[in-house]
């Protein structure tokens, strides 16, 4: 085909032009991952099957999961368990957050305030009905802690927990403030929308020991956020202006780290799917295509000035692209979104001048005309700061941000039987200052290397499209010559998906879906070096009724397989090798030091080599007729 033909000899040039992303994970970082995975356990796996139907009520919930490396915390030490928050999120709760007072704790066992070792939260929902995956969000003290989205229930219920560390937000734990939970849903019986999110979320904090001591965190925590006492907190951004946060730092900070909160919704939520303006008239209106290109930047500008960018990792949610792939086996980063963190203390000269205010901005840009982006993405985050105890003071001696290197190519066959679309990003970014703090005189640099490629093609007017993406990239920090900050992280993508018949009466559509999260992290603060591996394949199809206007989903399979390593600096290792099929649990095997603390699905979940009975509904029952 001319396209695969174009795009060898275009790969080419591509290759010849970029160089490759410096600090990448190296061989002995990977080694251990991937022996990890290859020194699974031998014992059988238990293939119990119940009878677990869609639309069986006599069942046990059915166990949706998203698999997730288990928080490291002390063994033997005292800790406690604190009911922060416990909601109901049905009629009305669109945009509505559930609000509640949240006192440090201070029970026996809870540890010292302020001095834990590391504290954990467990988000516990469950569904019973249908609904569409919701966003949630939740805050404490107006700043984001958690981005979670849901699983996609069944009509004999579904229950998902995730536990997460928090440690690195212990400032604000350590402080009274208010809890937001905000999981908007909408209850509508007209659109057979029913499901309501009950959740409960707990916070464990652990004393500190002599083998876990207190880790180091800020000492202050800014919000990057709304600062709505009432509303969802992350800002809602559709244009390319971004979200503006005034702040004032107190002037003996030392260090400053922004994590980062962002996900695409709507016309964004698939952003690396979308196409690029210049081919959008290749395809008929009617297929739907959405424009703007794949390419997103998050940035981060302080006083107006690019400090740091994210190229953030697709999450795919439950109901995305073909809902069956992702029940009960969620992606990666669907109950727990990954965030990034941006070392803007190079800019302390600037943010400690003597000014009372000043801005750090949040924005987002896409490839379209301005706007670049559609409507809308999702993004907060907070300032992690360090204080001394002198006033700070220095100068930038290096601002190095070239713009961002960007191009677009593409072609189509004759008759646009066959378009085909690459985009080739690449960013460099080198900052440093000279600071004088208390701690002494110091050299901070701030450095960025970042590579992005999307090819797609498309056949049956854009109907059936094929994406292979790559984002590649190293952000690093070091404070006089000690590494602060490393993310190291590889983010492949190549989604097939076939819409030919979803117009069709009683149509359908189906994908075919490879993600892998490779990402060594060390965070600046409240975690050591960890690294993981998650690789994901997912297949699936759904069968659509013939409702005017509205397409319910009547039936449907979908297979996904996921293999994890998940190592860090103090030895501990979780490793999974996991799979679901058509509703149903078919094996979930987990080894390594923290096997424990996320075990595997009940035994009884189990359903054997062909996983459950798939998605199947009455339509009768749907209609109501
Ligand atoms: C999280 O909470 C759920 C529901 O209360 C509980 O079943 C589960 O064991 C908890 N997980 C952890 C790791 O505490
Ligand atoms: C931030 O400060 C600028 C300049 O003083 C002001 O115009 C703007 O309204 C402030 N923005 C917010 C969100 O407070
Ligand atoms: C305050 O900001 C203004 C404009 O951004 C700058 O010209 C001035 O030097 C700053 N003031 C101090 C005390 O540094
Ligand atoms: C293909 O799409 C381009 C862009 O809209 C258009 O100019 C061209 O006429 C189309 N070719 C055919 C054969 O439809
Ligand atoms: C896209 O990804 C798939 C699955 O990983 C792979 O088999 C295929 O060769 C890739 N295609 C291109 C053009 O890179
Ligand atoms: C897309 O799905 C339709 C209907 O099942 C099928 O006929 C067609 O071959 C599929 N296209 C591709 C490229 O797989
Ligand atoms: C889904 O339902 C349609 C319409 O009844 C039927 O043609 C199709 O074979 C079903 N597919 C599956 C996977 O059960």
């Amino acid at each position: 085909m001319l396209a695969s033909k174009l795009a060898g000899i275009l790969l080419q040039v591509y290759l010849t032009v970029l160089p490759p992303v410096l600090g990448q994970l190296s061989a002995d970082e990977l080694a251990p991952l991937l022996s990890g995975l290859a020194e699974r356990p031998r014992d059988a796996d238990l293939e119990a099957r119940v009878p677990l139907m869609t639309d069986d009520p006599t069942v046990a919930p059915l166990v949706d999961l998203q698999v997730f490396a288990p928080p490291v915390v002390p063994e033997g030490g005292s800790h406690c368990a604190v009911e922060l928050s416990k909601h109901s999120f049905g009629v009305g709760s669109y945009g509505a957050p559930a609000v509640v007072p949240y006192i440090p704790p201070a029970a026996d066992g809870c540890g010292e305030i302020g001095k834990w070792a590391a504290i954990s939260l467990n988000l516990s929902s469950y569904s019973i009905g249908t609904q569409y995956d919701r966003l949630s969000a939740i805050y404490l003290s107006n700043t984001e802690i958690w981005r979670h989205s849901s699983a996609e229930p069944t009509r004999t219920g579904t229950i998902w927990n995730t536990v997460k560390d928090v440690t690195h937000f212990t400032p604000l734990f350590a402080q009274k403030g208010d809890l937001m939970m905000d999981f908007s849903n909408i209850i509508a019986p007209e659109l057979l929308l029913d499901g309501v999110f009950d959740v409960v979320l707990t916070a464990t904090f652990y004393a500190a020991t002599a083998s876990v001591p207190t880790p180091q965190t800020a000492d202050l925590i800014v919000p990057l956020s709304n600062l709505s006492p009432t509303l969802p907190n992350f800002f809602t951004i559709d244009n390319d202006l971004g979200a503006v946060t005034n702040i004032s730092l107190p002037e003996d900070s030392i260090e400053a780290f922004v994590e980062i909160f962002c996900s695409g919704n709507s016309a964004e939520e698939f952003w690396y799917l979308n196409t690029p303006d210049d081919f959008v008239p290749y395809f008929p209106a009617s297929t739907g295509v959405i424009g703007k290109g794949p390419f997103r930047e998050v940035q981060v500008l302080v006083d107006g000035k690019l400090a740091g960018v994210v190229w953030p990792y697709p999450v795919i949610y439950t109901g995305g692209i073909t809902p069956s792939n992702w029940r009960p086996l969620a992606s990666y980063g669907a109950y727990d979104a990954p965030t990034y963190w941006i070392d803007i203390t190079p800019f302390l000269p600037t943010l400690l001048d003597g000014n009372a205010s000043h801005s750090v901005t949040l924005r987002v840009l896409g490839q379209g005309k301005e706007p670049t982006i559609n409507s809308n993405w999702f993004v907060s985050g907070s300032i992690h700061v360090r204080r001394g105890s002198s006033r700070t003071t220095g100068r930038m001696t290096r601002y190095e941000v070239p713009d961002l290197q960007s191009r677009t190519l593409g072609a189509a066959t004759a008759g646009n039987e066959t378009v085909w679309t690459q985009v080739d990003v690449s960013r460099e970014l080198s900052i440093e200052s000279e600071l004088v703090t208390s701690e002494g005189t110091r050299t901070v640099t701030f450095t960025q290397s970042l590579r992005y490629t999307n090819e797609a093609r498309y056949a049956d007017e854009g109907w059936v499209q094929w994406v292979n993406q790559s984002t590649i990239g190293t952000t690093s920090s070091t404070h006089g010559g000690v590494t602060k900050l490393r993310d190291a992280f590889e983010y492949p993508l190549a989604v097939f998906s076939n819409y030919s018949l979803y117009t069709a009466e009683f149509g359908s559509y189906g994908s075919d879906i490879h993600q892998t999260h490779t990402r060594a992290l060390q965070p600046p603060l409240g975690a050591t070096y960890r690294s993981i591996h998650s690789v994901q394949h997912a297949q699936g199809q759904i069968g659509m009724d013939n409702w005017p206007g509205l397409r319910h989903a009547i039936n449907g399979t979908g297979t996904t397989d996921q293999l994890f390593a998940y190592v860090d600096e103090r030895g501990e290792t979780y490793f999974r090798d996991i799979m679901a099929k058509n509703d149903g649990w078919v094996r979930d095997k987990v080894w390594g030091t923290l096997r424990d603390r996320n075990p595997p699905v009940p035994r009884n979940q189990i359903f054997g080599p062909e996983g459950g009975p798939g998605f199947r509904r009455m339509i009768a029952w749907d209609t109501g007729s």
